[in-house]
């Protein structure tokens, strides 16, 4: 009896092989990814790109069913070693995670008030969490009913039950561009996450190539949500991809062969013709294939980091106000001082600043958020010329200056960094030359350079 069990493994884990090596074939042969592995040359796409940089400085949140246990977002349905649970049972705790969107209900939720503190920070775009990876949606899809206006969650009686657009509509009153953070990888889909098999990490549990059909399914699953995301709120400008271990073999480097975990799988999800029934409404729209590279990668995305220097391609740190994500207990929030100079410091490089924000269980956006969103506010509102619309000048930052100009090159800035409390000076030296400080605005102050 024993011999015959292992006899059927050897001969199973023989078959699994021989088909993995026919199904790379396969793939090799039916797929051309030249043309995907090159930078974006529509015209379209590249004035979007130009017009984006010109925004800086962008809303991004958090937010779904994990706000609720002020945790980490998704990650603790995730069984690598690295994940801390606080010594919760994994089977336990995915129990209970997963049946987080039976009391999801967040009653002061307002989405007015959400773009209006946005506007009044001086953000230009939003990026929201419309599916993070739990596969919890907070929008309107028709795919799977784990979502905010499905009878199984409480807060589908609500107005604002579809967030997705309640925020969307709210964004545009205040003319912000619409982007959505959406995740490849859905760990609540059977067809990602199979639940006939365990989940050793955070990728998809079966071998695809035993299961083409059921990866083809998968496919057309995140096909169709995105269909949903990109034709149903009407003109959306960004769409952000985040998961970064769903991406095609011409991708996979040495440094992101890891993400793909024990199987090594190559999870192609097909981004081209998720990129063409993407823009079928939205022609302008950008692709931000988080970490992928090539045509669908329209910018990138260093995450929590800002770069030493001048970035030669288009870029957006995106950066948590506090240290976490999503809503927790007591963040340790970045100063208001912190937050300008980074602001600054990314603009004078050449990139964007997305900053994100984690919203609590009721739909709050928490009071040391808002007060910095208001102080940055205040000091864009004084100081917005050397920001807004402006391009990297040499030598971009140094010491306690930071370059900035516009467009036409006609006015050249120097932001000159203050520290946190200093009294902003009558006078600076910058280059050689003293200048006059005409507005003397705490943080940073900013001259027009002779
Ligand atoms: C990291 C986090 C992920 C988050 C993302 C935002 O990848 O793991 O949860 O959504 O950053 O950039």
């Amino acid at each position: 009896m024993k011999k015959t069990v292992i006899l059927a493994a050897f001969v199973s884990l023989f078959i699994t092989n021989l088909s993995t090596a026919n199904a790379q074939e396969v793939r090799t042969a039916t797929r051309d990814y030249a043309d995907e592995q090159r930078d974006e040359t529509d015209p379209v796409i590249l004035k979007r790109l130009e017009d984006w940089k010109d925004l800086k400085f962008g809303f991004m949140a958090h937010w779904g069913i994990y706000s609720q246990w002020a945790t980490v977002e998704s990650w603790g349905l995730c069984s690598e070693p690295w994940i801390d649970r606080k010594d919760a049972p994994y089977d336990e705790y995915k129990r209970q995670y997963t049946a987080l969107n039976t009391t999801f209900n967040p009653k002061r939720f307002n989405p007015e008030r959400w773009a209006k503190a946005a506007a009044q920070a001086g953000m230009k775009y939003m990026v929201f969490t419309t599916k993070h990876h739990d596969g919890f949606c907070m929008y309107g899809t028709e795919e799977t009913t784990y979502s905010t206006v499905n009878s199984s969650c409480p807060f589908f009686k609500s107005k604002n039950s579809d967030i997705t657009k309640a925020l969307t509509d709210a964004f545009r009153q205040y003319n912000m561009w619409i982007g959505y953070y959406f995740s490849k990888p859905d760990w609540h889909c059977p067809d990602y996450w199979a639940p006939e098999w365990a989940t050793p990490d955070r990728n998809v549990n079966y071998t695809i190539a035993d299961k083409p059909d059921r990866w083809r399914r998968y496919c057309d699953f995140t096909y169709n949500q995105i269909r949903e995301l990109t034709h149903n709120y009407g003109d959306i400008d960004i769409l952000w991809l985040d998961g970064g271990w769903i991406r095609p073999e011409w991708s996979v480097n040495d440094e992101t062969r890891p993400w793909l975990g024990c199987s090594g799988q190559i999870q192609d999800i097909n981004m081209p013709r998720i990129a063409k029934m993407a823009r079928e409404n939205n022609p302008d729209l950008l692709i931000v294939d988080r970490s992928v590279g090539g045509k669908y990668e329209n910018y990138r995305t260093p995450e929590k980091q800002v770069p030493d220097t001048l970035l030669p391609y288009p870029w957006e740190t995106c950066m948590t106000m506090g240290d976490s994500w999503s809503y927790v207990h007591n963040d340790n929030y970045k100063s208001t001082n912190e937050l300008i100079h980074m602001l600054c410091d990314i603009v004078a490089k050449g990139g964007n600043l997305l900053l994100n924000v984690g919203p609590d269980a009721d739909g709050n956006i928490p009071e040391p958020c808002l007060k910095r969103m208001e102080e940055m506010g205040e000091w864009l509102r004084q100081n917005g010329q050397a920001i807004y619309g402006t391009r990297p000048l040499k030598p971009y930052a140094k010491d306690r200056v930071r370059y900035t100009q516009s467009k036409d090159g006609l006015h050249r800035y120097a932001i000159y960094l203050l520290d946190d409390g200093e009294v902003p000076p009558s006078r600076i030296e910058v280059d050689g030359m003293v200048y006059r400080i005409k507005k003397k605005t705490k943080h940073a102050v900013v001259v027009e350079l002779m």
